[in-house]
């Protein structure tokens, strides 16, 4: 089927069926045009919990599809690629997660987003990288707290909160790879750049920035800042977003360290096409199913996140 033709369809199926469609930041820019929401993992969650659709299709990774589902479980939520995983989520196996949890009784478990259902029952509070300082703020500040999966997150919460969190050692393939040697060059090329960056980055690419924030917080900072021109240490797909609400000002992403592209791209977040999208929305599958017993205990640290938000 031809572009055009497909967007139609995806239309006139979303209508009929009072779907409604959520993307993330980093999806390609097509599948971000088409959504009806585009947002940062906390504003998927919020969606998810609000609408009133009778389909949710979540364009992301299988973690969100499940957020989603937790929140709202008598709602059809699908995903149009099963495969497209998180490697932020596969770097927290439940089994060995709990036996660490166990293992250090006493305290509280506060997960990232980017986590397995089953890990979120094990969890006290999830956060966001939107929230994650707000929330752990709120905790008492003696409070001994376990953090996962992603330790680049746990450090810079660690030094913004001065906590001392017990962090497990996950992290995202996309953002371990940034090259500080690149990123420097480019400040050469471009001194009057601000040097924007994601939390899940290594703490050598959070030093060298301006402004550290989630994909949301950093697009906020992008529209705010009086720069013209930004060095960005995200997934690219945030350039779409970006651009469009700026069009006077020049985003420049920052390399991985083994490629020869100019960008750094989830392959999970690409799996997701309009041609996926249109065939899910069509069959009403891949989808997104859940143990109702697993539900009830993960939903109580997401509805918690959203209350501190
Ligand atoms: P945010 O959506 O919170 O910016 O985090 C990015 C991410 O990890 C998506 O997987």
């Amino acid at each position: 089927m031809e572009r055009k033709q497909l967007i139609e369809e995806i239309n006139r199926l979303r209508s009929e069926k009072n779907a409604v469609i959520l993307a993330h930041y980093y999806q390609m820019g097509e599948m971000q045009d088409i959504a009806d929401h585009v947002g940062d993992s906390l504003a998927l969650a919020q969606w998810a919990a609000k609408t009133d659709a009778d389909i949710i299709v979540l364009c992301g990774v299988h973690f969100m599809g499940e957020t989603a589902k937790i929140l709202s479980p008598y709602k059809k939520v699908l995903i149009p690629d099963m495969e497209a995983g998180c490697s932020l989520a596969d770097s927290c196996p439940v089994n060995v997660f709990e036996k660490f949890v166990q293992a250090h009784p006493g305290y509280t478990v506060v997960s990232y987003v980017n986590t397995t259902a089953a890990v979120k029952a094990l969890t006290d509070v999830v956060v966001t990288s939107t929230n994650s300082k707000k929330i752990i703020d709120q905790l008492p500040k003696d409070e001994k707290i376990i953090f996962g999966p992603d330790r680049n997150l746990g450090d810079y919460i660690n030094s913004v909160t001065g906590r001392n969190m017990l962090l497990w050692d996950g992290a995202c393939h996309v953002h371990e790879q940034f090259s500080l040697e690149k990123l420097l060059k480019l400040k050469e090329v471009y001194p009057q750049a601000e040097v924007i960056a994601h939390p899940e980055c290594k703490t050598q690419i959070l030093i060298v920035a301006d402004f550290v924030g989630s994909t949301q917080a950093m697009l906020n900072h992008a529209t705010k800042s009086s720069a013209k021109e930004f060095i960005v240490a995200t997934e690219s797909g945030i350039l779409h977003q970006m651009e469009a609400q700026n069009p006077d000002k020049i985003f420049i992403p920052v390399p991985p360290n083994d490629s020869s592209c100019g960008c750094n791209e989830c392959n999970f977040m690409r799996l997701n096409t309009l041609e996926k999208l249109y065939l899910c929305l069509r069959d009403e599958t891949p989808e997104i199913l859940i143990d109702p017993q697993l539900r009830e205990r993960a939903v109580k640290p997401i509805l918690r996140m959203l209350e501190m938000s």
